[in-house]
């Protein structure tokens, strides 16, 4: 394959319909990608530099010298971008260096799966500049390490395939895959405002699964049967149905222990305004919502504003991963 001396990537994240945590411990799950994108633009070196600029982040340099990034001062989020570019590197065999730019419109730590759109966009504008053909097939298995390791060593990787492929992704039998489901429903994120790492919550939950663990499992079970009930409703387009069974799967992860005060606040404005449901996505504890909103959209993102979060439009199961080399 050619190599480019300047490639562009950009990946969307994703919500949670149904299932998360319980995913992690083998039920499955359904989630879809929003419209809210990371663009990568990647560079190559010809010396051994890195150089990251952020518009989230801010910037940071450092050397790739025996197989590792060396710099200096650097936050736990750059750490993880410094360690991503590492990875793909290392991978690849390359001792080169590359200047990225990374620029998104997903809040970080939010719930809406940032690191998978960043991961997927990394290694794809640097797979674009080091010449290396990557198929849509390639990227899970590239980067669910790293998604483990972001997550504290427990992930589903359910995240990843929305940044991948668009659309939708369902896990079965602890694999997540693109999924047919065609559910097309106006919906609200609800950002609280207060990020929250989804490795702290995923170790929440494992540490009160110890104590209570037949509770714990028997509540997993609950939100598999939910999420096979939210898979039907889904694909008849039941509207109605799927909102009841986001009440319901909110309802479980109350009970797992990663709500709060402020999610159960925009959860309820959501559904005063008129959303048909709405619940925690993704790891919880801050982080985001998801309400379904059909033709309330303005109200619901109007009365989680009011209620002190953040009310965002957008769309769900569009496009994937897009990459291409720049002239
Ligand atoms: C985090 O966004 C979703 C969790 O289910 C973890 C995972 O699936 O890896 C909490």
């Amino acid at each position: 394959m050619a190599k480019a001396a300047k490639a562009v990537a950009s990946a969307p994240g994703q919500i949670f319909f149904f299932g998360e945590h319980a995913v992690v411990y083998g039920k499955p799950a359904i989630g879809a990608a929003i419209g809210l994108r990371t663009t990568v633009e990647a560079k190559k070196r010809s010396d051994d530099r890195i150089n990251v600029f952020s518009d989230k982040l801010g910037e940071c340099s450092g050397t790739f010298l025996n197989r590792r990034i060396v710099a200096k001062n650097v936050g736990e989020d750059m750490q993880l971008v410094l360690k991503t570019v590492e990875s793909f590197l290392n991978e690849f065999g390359e001792r080169r260096g590359v200047d990225l730019e990374i620029k998104s419109k997903i809040p970080i730590k939010s719930g809406m799966s940032s690191s998978s759109a960043f991961l997927v966009s990394t290694y794809a504008a640097c797979s674009l500049v080091y010449g290396h053909r990557l198929k849509l097939k390639d990227y899970f298995g590239l980067l669910i390490r790293l998604q483990k390791e972001i997550h504290g060593g427990k992930a589903s990787g359910t995240e990843l395939i929305p940044s991948v492929y668009g659309g939708f992704v369902e896990v079965k039998d602890r694999k997540p895959a693109p999924a047919k489901i065609d559910f097309q429903a106006d919906i609200v994120i609800g950002d609280t405002m207060v990020p929250m790492s989804t490795a702290k919550m995923v170790q929440r939950v494992a540490e009160m699964r110890e104590k209570h663990k037949k509770l714990y499992d028997d509540i997993f079970e609950g939100i598999g049967f939910v999420v096979n009930e939210g898979r039907e409703a889904m694909v008849k387009n039941d509207v109605k149905r799927v909102g009841e069974l986001m009440n319901i799967n909110q309802g479980l992860l109350h009970a797992l222990g990663v709500s709060s005060e402020k999610i159960e606040k925009l959860i309820f404005a959501s559904i005063n305004a008129g959303a048909l449901g709405a619940k925690i996505s993704g790891g919880g504890g801050g982080k985001c919502i998801v309400a379904l909103a059909p033709g309330r959209v303005y109200e619901v993102a109007e009365a989680i504003d009011k209620a002190g979060g953040q009310g965002i439009k957008t769309d769900i199961g569009g496009e994937g991963l897009v990459a291409e080399i720049l002239k």
